[in-house]
């Protein structure tokens, strides 16, 4: 008898050193590289956390400031990629605009067939940095703005927001963006971490993996919920008219963005924890209804189907607070997220073995081919 799981649900696929889940007495450990989650959200800046992620320890501090150089020297985009996103219509979901700027990122590397330690760090080092310039760049251009071009004066996350809005964040914004893109940047063998360890099992090139992945995090059910979270939101509009929307939703057999996970179902997902306190700091400064509604649909969910938010629910407050489009949520997961793709792909090359499971086969055998005029 061949059991099979659905949704792989489980399934211990490979072995990693990058991130450790567990579910301990009620609580769940998060670990990159070993270190605590909380410990990087709080005292960390994203450079940090994506150097610790691709080189296995933390950064010292020399290492750290040549690498945030190293970043923000690769910021500027290729003409050819401006040309691209100057040329694709105004109405293409940004993250498509992403995953084919991957894709064409890609075709301009010439050292897309090698794959040594150091070329494909340099790859990792291209895609971080630029990244953020390809999802600002196609915002400008959308909304027909200048191209606010990056500076080497400000961090990942300050000249992210200043590349978008023009304006260099405050220092509340600032930090709230780095945790938040900390918090983003790994999960184990996530579905779209998993399409790049297949595509890098086969020794695709990196762009490709990275393409797999960003295609995959597009969804609803992984990346794509935030979005679905803030639409949820604005459809709710007041804290009294959630319970009401939480009922009926449940009522109807429909899905409550933001809530589930599949490792996470009864303990909370620890990065919605710190989430929800970046929600509560940016609401005091910022506009305090989109954290006043996630808390009462939160509380009803719960009352309701015992539902817990996942890292997707207080995304949404915080990045509305932070003056990002709704559209752009998802591209603000995959911003955060490159960092642990890279190192997956990496990690895959260097201990390899194609990926190829089996199917159980469950339709019709051995019948008789009709020739198609007797159809
Ligand atoms: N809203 C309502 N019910 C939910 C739910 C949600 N967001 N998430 C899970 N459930 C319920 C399911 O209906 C199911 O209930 P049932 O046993 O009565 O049928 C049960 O919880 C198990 O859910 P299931 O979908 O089988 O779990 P999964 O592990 O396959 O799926 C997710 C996990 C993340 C896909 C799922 O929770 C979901 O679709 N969440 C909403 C999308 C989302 O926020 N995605 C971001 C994930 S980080």
């Amino acid at each position: 008898m061949i059991e099979v799981l659905d949704g792989l649900k489980d399934v211990i696929a490979c072995e990693t050193k990058i991130s450790r889940i567990e579910l301990v007495d009620g609580k769940a450990i998060l670990e990159y590289r070993g270190y605590d989650i909380r410990d990087l959200a709080k005292n960390s800046c994203y450079e940090e956390v994506a150097y610790l992620l691709l080189y296995g320890e933390l950064p010292k501090k020399y290492e750290l400031q040549d690498f945030r150089i190293e970043l923000a020297e690769r910021r500027e985009l290729p003409p050819q990629i401006i040309g691209l996103l100057t040329h694709l219509p105004q109405y293409t979901h940004p993250m498509v605009v992403l995953r084919t700027s991957i894709s064409y990122l890609g075709s301009l590397d010439r050292l897309k067939d090698l794959k040594t330690r150091e070329e494909n760090l340099e790859k990792s080092k291209n895609l971080i940095a630029k990244i953020p310039t390809i999802i600002a760049y196609y915002h400008r251009i959308r909304i027909g703005k200048n191209l606010i071009p990056p500076t080497l004066e400000l961090s990942h996350s300050a000249n992210f927001l200043y590349m978008l809005n023009g304006l260099e964040p405050s220092r509340i914004a600032e930090k709230a963006l780095d945790a938040d893109l900390i918090l983003h940047a790994e999960h184990e063998l996530n579905a779209s971490t998993f399409a790049a360890r297949i595509a890098a099992s086969t020794l695709a090139d990196m762009y490709a993996c990275v393409v797999a992945a960003t295609g995959t995090l597009m969804g609803p059910l992984h990346g794509g919920a935030a979005q679905e979270v803030m639409k949820m939101l604005r459809e709710v509009a007041t804290p009294r008219r959630a319970e009401e929307y939480v009922k009926k939703k449940l009522e109807k057999g429909e899905k409550l963005m933001g809530f589930g996970h599949r490792i996470y179902k009864s303990i909370i997902d620890p990065r919605s924890e710190i989430l929800r306190d970046l929600a509560i700091e940016l609401a005091k400064k910022g506009n305090p209804i989109w954290f006043e509604i996630s808390e009462a649909i939160a509380e009803n969910a719960y009352k309701y189907k015992k539902l817990l938010p996942n890292v997707d629910f207080y995304s949404a407050s915080v990045y509305a607070n932070l003056g990002i489009p709704d559209d752009l949520f998802v591209n603000m997961f995959a911003m955060g997220r490159i960092s642990g793709w890279l190192a997956h792909i990496i990690e895959q090359y260097e201990s390899n073995k194609l990926i190829r499971p089996r199917a159980k086969y469950v339709g019709e055998t051995e019948r008789v081919y009709v020739p198609i005029e007797n159809r």
